[in-house]
């Protein structure tokens, strides 16, 4: 399997500055909480919440994986649920990617059913031309070509996770 740099670094930490510039901004006056999807979405959501100059309080949920497979099965369960109380609290659910659309669909579902007083979503990439769903982020790091990528928290059977940037994985 070959490598290759798709974003650089230097690229994602300009790009997650703006995001939580923005997100700042629009988040102004709430009480918000930062819902990290494991395990991808880690690294993004703890550079991400460094960038956010609010009080932000951290969660985490988990929802099934793809196992060892490039491709969705379809099925996404909860398999870890979120701590804090969400009752009127704005809350930001922060992904790794969005591919099929699935797995943001179940989560934010899920969360609008807590009580939250607004429900918005971050994903550091997004590969709308691979949805099986519909479904739009509110923030978007990069838009990306239906590849397979890894690194910054991206895996394939869990491996290349801790890689500091964003490769292309290819056969
Ligand atoms: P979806 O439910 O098909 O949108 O898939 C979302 C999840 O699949 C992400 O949170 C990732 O964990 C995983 N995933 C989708 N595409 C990739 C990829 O290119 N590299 C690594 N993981 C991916
Ligand atoms: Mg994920």
């Amino acid at each position: 399997m070959g490598q290759t740099t798709l974003f650089t670094r230097e690229q994602i930490d300009n790009r997650v500055t703006e995001m939580g510039r923005q997100i700042s901004t629009d988040f102004a006056g709430t009480e918000m909480i930062a819902l990290c999807v494991l395990k991808g979405a880690v690294f993004f959501c703890a550079d991400l919440v460094r960038q956010v100059s609010l009080d932000v309080a951290l969660d985490f949920v988990q929802v099934s994986s793809y196992g060892n497979q490039k491709y969705s099965s379809g099925v996404v369960t909860i398999l870890k649920e979120p701590q804090l109380d969400m009752r009127g609290k704005a809350v930001l659910i922060v992904e790794d990617i969005i591919d099929s659309g699935l797995s943001m669909r179940e989560v934010f579902n899920y969360i609008e059913g807590r009580g939250a007083s607004k429900v918005k979503t971050a994903t550091f990439l997004d590969k709308p031309k691979a949805r099986k769903v519909p479904f739009h982020a509110d923030y978007v790091g990069f838009t990306i070509e239906p590849q397979f990528v890894v690194g910054y928290g991206l895996d394939f059977a869990e491996k290349y996770r801790n890689i500091p940037e964003v490769q292309v994985l290819s056969d």
